[in-house]
């Protein structure tokens, strides 16, 4: 019988189809200009939508074509948490470590049989796609694993992503599909073809022009570039779903997706033979691969084995090995570096490897340079692995009577001549020109500016040299303090630049404290070890004012690290550009202190949440419990510490009693967490 009166259930469901469709008629007409319907159908969806809206009084979310209406769709990439961390692969690089990597599962498996999947791995870049009620609403670069840029403009024009679940049945509310953007090798060559023909910059491989081709701001400009898309995996909302790789693939081919094709293998010996097959055969495929993923098939057995920091133990990825390729050396030059550091570089006649035209490659430090006794005119191999520097490496030619003399090691700074020093015990040669060293300057702003540091878009390379010559940049806080009205004499700086990197340098001003304390370029302290100092201690201010021993409770500082860290905080002239920063506005966001309680009877335990909660989401009490240190696994095993079980729970509740693991209810869980939380609060 069909009511009258709809439900509030019938109300939700036209309300959520009416968005996903208005999102669509948005996307067609703003970025595609091909809309499908007229204005006046247009408004009346949209009339529609506001009456719903009004008439169920949720929340309405920002990205509701009500709150969007008439802008153009493009975010600017915010940035976008993950509802799930995004991990990465360990590598292998030869069989022993493949085999190694087997006996490991092996041991902890013992008697149980188990299978492994074997993927191409796409060179491209990770995106998680993220689905609420079957329907696309946001889209992530992987970023550092937790938090990405939100790309969900540009990934729309991707016809393998579908902007709607094809199956409906059996989905979580929230879905989130994890996958490989990439370039196809014929749309890559159009794509430079394209670029060429046009004088613009040709990009160096399909990872990149990937990447170039969804961080384009104009979504239009994405659209007009052929990406690809391949599902490998899913986050939130995808545990206990399906049982194994194999079945996720179907499904997610069923949902709509493209997916690679792989093969089941039930022992490494025959993985082995097959990656020496598939090698051989490597360029035949229509895109681009660096490698094969091996992953455990199973997701009962993933989860008995576990992971190591950001990567699974159940999976890795045997790279293919570097291509080398020879070529003669013009000249060793001498680079400056951010920290000083000066490294010679072989400069070389121009050689295409591994799809990438190299003309330039790092010979590392004077002791390697001595080690593989590169001279100006030897023949040479040189070879390039991923995303690594092109490196040379070995020396060819025979004739040692005919070489040029071995290089001499400068002892100034080939860029402001000041004094090179080794330290002891390090490799390294380091300019003594601190930031009165122009190159030093260039390469510590280019930092400062860069996506995962200020994010301050539009302030590249060349900009920044300039201005470094023209004597306008001294140190990062001049940035903030420069009369850019002033520049728009200079060829290249239309008032709409001036005005586009003007809002950039002010919306930098609240970024956040990891990005803050990332862009500061402090030795050995990368985007991981930024994060942990901004959890750990909640300001940059805290952070100068820590001293070793609070530093080195921190999990991976070590000594090292510490001694960076106060080192860079003792120094007057960084707390002085420190002081101008925050004078100028620089706020980065206070961070609410995460502290993980060593004692908490949590930390280092296995714990498994079944059923319905009453007080708390699942999904938030998966985060709480892995923020104080325990591990939330998907499966109840021997190795399970704690099954907590709601209400409603069935096969998992059946699991733990058989294999007498503790079972604990909502009461303890939130015990729990509340002992936690007022640990925070105390500290
Ligand atoms: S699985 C937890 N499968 O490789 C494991 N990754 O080095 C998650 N990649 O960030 C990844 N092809 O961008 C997986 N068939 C494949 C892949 C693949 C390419 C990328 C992915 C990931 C990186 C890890």
């Amino acid at each position: 019988m069909v009511s009258l009166f709809p439900t509030q259930d019938e109300q939700m469901l036209e309300l959520a189809q009416l968005r996903y469709e208005l999102h669509e008629h948005n996307y067609r007409y703003y970025v595609l200009d091909d809309p499908k319907i007229t204005d006046a159908e247009y408004d009346g969806l949209l009339r529609r939508l506001n009456d719903l809206e009004a008439q169920l009084g949720l929340p309405i979310p920002k990205d509701s074509p009500t709150q969007t209406v008439g802008a153009p769709l493009s975010q600017a990439f915010t940035a976008c948490e993950h509802g799930e961390p995004m991990l990465s692969l360990a590598n292998a690089f030869d069989s022993d470590e493949v085999l190694a990597f087997d006996k490991r599962i092996a041991d902890i498996l013992g008697d149980e049989s188990y299978e492994y999947i074997v993927e191409p791995k796409i060179d491209g870049l990770a995106v998680n796609l993220r689905y609420e009620a079957g329907v696309l609403v946001s889209a992530a670069t992987r970023g550092d694993g937790r938090v990405g840029e939100n790309v969900t403009d540009n990934i729309r024009s991707i016809s393998d992503i579908p902007w709607r679940l094809r199956a409906l049945n059996n989905l979580p509310d929230v879905l989130e599909v994890r996958g490989e953007v990439y370039m196809s090798k014929p749309a890559f060559e159009q794509l430079n073809q394209a670029q060429q023909a046009a004088g613009d910059k040709l990009f160096a491989n399909p990872r990149n022009a990937a990447a170039g081709s969804l961080r384009q701001l104009d979504a239009k400009v994405s659209a007009s570039r052929k990406l690809s898309f391949f599902a490998y995996g899913v986050g939130l909302g995808g545990r206990g779903w399906v049982s194994s790789q194999t079945k996720l693939f179907e499904r997610l081919y069923s949902l709509g997706f493209a997916v690679q094709n792989y093969t089941l293998f039930s022992n490494i010996q025959d993985v082995l033979v097959y990656y020496d097959k598939f090698l051989k055969q490597r360029a035949s495929l229509s895109y681009e691969v660096d490698g094969l993923v091996f992953k455990l098939n199973n997701f009962e057995l993933q989860e008995q084995i576990g992971y190591v920091a950001r990567s699974p133990r159940w999976a890795i990825a045997h790279k293919f090995p570097a291509e080398e390729v020879e070529t003669t050396v013009d000249e060793i030059i001498w680079q400056v570096g951010r920290t000083g550091v000066i490294t010679p570089v072989a400069v070389m006649q121009p050689v295409l490897v591994a799809g990438v035209m190299v003309s330039r490659a790092t010979l590392h430090n004077i002791n390697e340079l001595a080690r593989k006794d590169v001279r100006q005119g030897d023949t040479v191999i040189v070879r390039r692995a991923g995303d690594v520097i092109p490196e040379v490496v070995r020396v060819v030619n025979a004739d040692a009577e005919q070489r040029a003399l071995a290089v001499t090691i400068p002892s100034h700074c080939p860029e402001c001549a000041s004094l090179l020093v080794q330290e002891e015990g390090e490799a390294a040669i380091r300019c003594s020109g601190g930031l009165s060293c122009p190159a030093q300057l260039k390469e510590r702003l280019s930092h400062f500016v860069s996506r995962n540091g200020m994010d301050i878009e539009g302030l590249g390379e060349k900009l920044i040299a300039r201005l470094v010559d023209e004597g306008l940049l001294h140190t990062m806080a001049d940035l903030y303090e420069l009369d850019w009205s002033s520049l728009s004499q200079w060829q290249g700086m239309g008032e709409k630049k001036i005005a586009n990197l003007q809002q950039a340098i002010e919306q930098s001003k609240s970024c956040s404290l990891p990005h803050f304390i990332f862009a500061l370029g402090i030795r050995h302290v990368g985007q991981a070890t930024a994060r942990a100092l901004a959890e750990t201690f909640g300001t940059w201010q805290a952070v100068s004012g820590a001293d070793e021993e609070a530093l080195l409770r921190i999990n991976d500082v070590g000594t090292e690290v510490a001694s960076s860290v106060r080192t860079f905080f003792a120094e007057q002239h960084n707390m002085d550009v420190l002081q101008r920063l925050h004078a100028s506005g620089v706020q980065p966001e206070t961070m609410v202190i995460k502290k993980q309680d060593a004692g908490h009877p949590l930390v280092g335990k296995t714990v498994v949440l079944t059923g319905s909660f009453v007080s708390l989401k699942r999904s938030d009490a998966q985060n709480k419990l892995r923020d104080l240190g325990a591990k939330v696994s998907g499966s109840v095993s021997k190795k399970t510490d704690y099954v907590v079980a709601g209400e409603q729970a069935g096969s998992k509740l059946e699991k733990a009693k058989q294999l007498d693991v503790s079972i604990v209810d909502e009461q303890q869980l939130l015990m729990w967490l509340q002992s936690a939380e007022s640990d925070i609060d105390a500290a």
